[in-house]
């Protein structure tokens, strides 16, 4: 029988806080193999073993490694040629097994990704499948990936777009077929209607199961699976929001995307998914499936995914969007909220994130309207947004440093899908430059070789914030992160699993909210505008209580307390955060 402590266990992913680890920019360890092991730098599996402690320091309670798995690495190891072979460039299975065993004694959960969606071309699945089909032998691979003969006038089978840009059907002239990529061409599609695939993913998901791995980041699940039917996506109605996810810079966005994604079938999957993991062979402890869910409504899709069984939580795209002004953000984070109050399946089941290693840094994307001299403090206050969401929240790396976009030039990008939008944006790979350990390092510590992507153009902006600076700085970023974190633990229950209800009569750019979980009642609110605003207390809040004075809260600069209060009203500082716990009611 479980017991309570166990059960409690079970369900650590409720408010988890989780790191994200991209893993080609986290830190290569100098370990002589590693250091061979190619010409330039890159972050390796070792090298996340040795900061290690580091990630514990910060609080979180996972770390979701980006894949490391053999691949050609046109889309950065989202093409995988062998789901269960290390890409020699970060190590080997025997380090993956050493940073699993030296995290879970740190008491760190360890998250793979599942990229299950498509394969590289370069994969004996796909090679097979096409020898299959070239020589009509009717092997069972055939069917494996998604063909589809040219229509009567020779084009595509559908009007679907790939991400990457260009018809999702690319011709294939020894096979004389076409085949379905949502990314790259060199990234086909599987196709997960066939049975025998949708095993196959399972028996490799036991494999990284049985080396001990806490679950699985499952990579652009609504990709999984189209509609069978293959019909068109149809127009978007004039003035429509885009989809969530999706870069405005790209004519697919004129699309609704319904029907190249999110199969009536697909959540039948997920459950197919949920069973293995919640199977007696793994019941030693609790597994996570996190999903990946970019659709119309985010939201809405992960809460049907996370719904009855399926995945526990999935991510949505709602707040990766750009804005300009404070009262934009605002906007924002108001439609991602009610989004949430309205399609949460059960408490706890969502997770947020502000940034990750496919959008433009949040610091940035956001921050743009903040002076340079207020971005670490904006930086403070998203992370106090962000922390205070319902659900559990990845953070990706960097952001725990309030580290900006990194600027580069077109002919420094390597990301294949950043190329594809032009001259006009650096998104993804803004966003994956090395992390900035060592402020006064050629390579900003990272690695003792030129590392596989240039540094940013706004170098000092990373050195001004690499983790030996901000180690002396306790009014830094990072310190920030560490003592906010620990507060979160502090009242998990509110936070992480309690009810949200947001303040609509508020007015940009003021954001508040409450959370509660029957226990207690806490208020939030938020100023992200550049000038003094005030907030005025409802008549049964008089004798709210400011939490400023609690530890860790009471050693951050942005935290406000009841000090600067004027006839019941607070007046919230530029950039700063009033947390208050509320008066019973009776
Ligand atoms: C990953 C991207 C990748 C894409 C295709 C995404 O959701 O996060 O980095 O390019 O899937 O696999």
């Amino acid at each position: 029988m479980v017991n309570q402590l166990q059960a409690k266990d079970l369900l650590w992913w409720k408010g988890a806080v989780i790191y994200e680890i991209y893993l080609r920019s986290f830190y290569e360890s100098r370990s002589e193999d590693a250091a061979n092991s190619s010409h330039r730098g890159v972050g390796t599996l070792r090298g996340v073993l040795e900061k290690l402690d580091y990630i514990k320091k910060l609080g979180v309670d996972a770390i979701w490694i980006t894949p490391f798995y053999d691949s050609p690495m046109k889309d950065f190891g989202y093409d995988i040629r062998d789901y269960c072979q290390v890409a020699a460039e970060f190590g080997s299975l025997e380090d993956f097994i050493a940073l699993i065993d030296a995290a879970h004694q740190q008491n760190l959960k360890v998250i793979v990704d599942r990229v299950w969606g498509h394969t590289s071309d370069e994969h004996e699945w796909f090679q097979k499948c096409r020898e299959s089909l070239r020589d009509e032998e009717g092997l069972p691979e055939e069917d494996w990936y998604v063909w589809r003969a040219a229509q009567s006038d020779g084009m595509p089978p559908n009007n679907w777009f790939s991400i990457f840009s260009g018809s999702a059907w690319k011709w294939d002239p020894e096979v004389g077929k076409y085949y379905l990529h949502h990314f790259l061409a060199s990234q086909p599609a599987l196709n997960l209607y066939n049975q025998q695939v949708r095993e196959k993913l399972l028996e490799i998901a036991q494999f990284w199961l049985d080396l001990g791995v806490d679950g699985f980041r499952l990579d652009a699940v609504p990709f999984w699976m189209h509609n069978r039917e293959l019909e068109n996506n149809p127009p978007r109605h004039p003035g429509e929001p885009f989809a969530d996810g999706f870069s405005p810079d790209l004519p697919l966005v004129k699309q609704r995307q319904v029907n190249n994604i999110d199969s009536d079938r697909l959540p039948g999957f997920l459950r197919e998914v949920r069973r293995l993991v919640d199977s007696e062979a793994y019941s030693d402890r609790p597994r996570l499936l996190m999903g990946e869910v970019a659709a119309e409504n985010s939201i809405e899709v992960a809460a049907k995914y996370t719904d009855k069984n399926r995945l526990h939580t999935a991510y949505n795209f709602a707040l990766l969007k750009a804005c300009h002004k404070a009262n934009e953000l605002v906007e924002i984070l108001r439609l991602a909220l009610e989004s949430s109050e309205k399609n949460t399946v059960e408490e706890g089941r969502i997770c947020w994130c502000v940034g990750n290693h496919d959008i433009e840094r949040v610091a940035s994307r956001w921050g743009n309207y903040v002076p340079p001299q207020k971005r670490d403090r904006f930086a403070k206050l998203v992370m106090a947004l962000h922390l205070c969401l319902p659900g559990s929240v990845c953070i990706y790396q960097g952001e725990e440093l309030g580290l900006p976009q990194a600027e580069l030039e077109y002919h420094q990008l390597r990301d294949p899908y950043d190329k594809a939008l032009g001259k006009r944006r650096v998104g993804r790979d803004g966003a994956r430059t090395v992390m900035p350990w060592q402020a006064e390092e050629k390579y900003l510590g990272f690695s003792e070789k030129y590392p596989w992507i240039d540094l940013p153009n706004n170098e000092q902006d990373y050195r001004d914030r690499a983790v030996d600076r901000q180690e002396e700085d306790p009014n830094s970023v990072l310190h920030a992160y560490r003592e906010f974190i620990r507060w979160r633990k502090q009242h998990q229950a509110a936070i992480a699993r309690g009810e949200l209800r947001i303040l609509r009569s508020v007015e940009e750019p003021l954001l508040a909210f409450t959370r509660t979980d029957g226990h207690e009642e806490l208020l939030f609110v938020y100023n992200f505008g550049l000038r003094k605003s005030r907030f005025p207390l409802a008549l049964h809040w008089y004798e709210c209580l400011s939490l400023k004075d609690e530890t860790p809260l009471s050693n951050l600069d942005f935290v406000m307390s009841r000090e600067q209060e004027v006839e019941h009203s607070i007046i919230l500082e530029p950039l700063s955060f009033f947390p208050a716990r509320l008066p019973e009611l009776h």
